[in-house]
């Protein structure tokens, strides 16, 4: 990415950051396996010193600052100001204590080496401007025997939370094809692709694990097609271009295509993440 399309990326986050502090409640439900699957996998706990790279609203921030306690502490962290501000306003909201905030990018930390025990990333390495240098500096803040762990979606296939509505809207709008390695959430649902990333970086003891899970909540067709269009500013700006005949017939087509998730008044779609996790030194291995 040059400098203007960077640009151009962080002023589309912080145009979504209303909305990803307008769903937190859903958002934290959602998304709860992806947090628990990383807290796993990083098997953090009390007392530990942990970074949050890319956290958005506030998660897995927010969940993490309740399992290290307060003798442990939380670095959260991300380029956008509007999601920094929401995630902080979120944690003072709450009384928490044992949390910091620090706007910054991925490829850039504001941190010593071996600052923290464990870092970790839910759904934002996709995004990093150069992932080899992210995962670079994830290591380099962490302990020798220090672990990190980032979690992305897998294949578009596998997730029809997000497939349902843009397969539609792609039938009424042209989308341009796109570089497999440009920023997008599924970047790295390719399994392997993060992975070697990771071993490019010099990570070690390098592993990947599918997380099969199910994306639920208490949520209606019509509250997830709210969610969806609002939150993604892909799908923002293609709504934008439709013309108002086109709408009616595409919400119709995608109500279609989501009925079999909604049922009874509930939401429950199959979802597939790849947990990657790397240790600092051959010390520290898989668990
Ligand atoms: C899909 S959101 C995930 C947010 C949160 N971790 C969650 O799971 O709810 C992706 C996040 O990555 C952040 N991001 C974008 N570019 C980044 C970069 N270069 N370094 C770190 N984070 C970045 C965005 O600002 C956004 O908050």
């Amino acid at each position: 990415m040059n400098p203007k399309e960077q640009n151009k990326a962080l002023e589309a986050w912080q145009a979504s950051a209303r909305y990803w502090d307008k769903y937190r409640v859903l958002i934290a439900q959602m998304f709860a396996p992806l947090t628990a699957g990383l807290v796993e996998e990083a098997r953090i706990g009390v007392g530990q010193k942990v970074l949050d790279i890319g956290g958005g609203s506030g998660e897995p921030s927010l969940t993490i600052s309740s399992i290290v306690g307060p003798n442990g502490s939380v670095t959260y962290t991300d380029p956008v100001a509007g999601m920094v501000e929401t995630a902080q306003a979120e944690a003072e909201r709450r009384g928490l204590t044992n949390i910091h905030f620090r706007q910054c990018s991925a490829d850039d930390l504001p941190f010593a080496d071996r600052a923290f025990d464990v870092a970790v990333s839910r759904l934002s390495a996709m995004f990093f401007v150069d992932p080899v240098t992210g995962v670079r500096e994830a290591l380099r803040v962490i302990v020798d025997d220090g672990y990190a762990s980032f979690v992305v979606w897998g294949p578009k296939e596998a997730n029809p939370f997000f497939s349902t509505v843009t397969d539609v809207i792609d039938r009424f709008v042209e989308s341009p094809k796109q570089d497999p390695d440009a920023p997008d959430p599924f970047r790295f649902a390719v399994p392997g692709k993060l992975a070697g990333i990771l071993v490019n970086a010099g990570a070690e003891n390098v592993i990947e694990r599918q997380l099969d899970f199910r994306i639920e909540g208490k949520v209606s067709f019509e509250q997830f097609w709210q969610l969806r269009t609002e939150m993604s500013e892909t799908l923002r700006e293609k709504m934008a271009r439709l013309t108002p005949t086109q709408l009616p017939t595409i919400k119709q087509a995608a109500t279609d295509a989501a009925r079999r998730y909604f049922v009874s008044g509930k939401m429950s779609f199959p979802a597939q993440a790849l947990i990657v996790s790397g240790g600092k030194s051959a010390g520290r291995g898989a668990p």
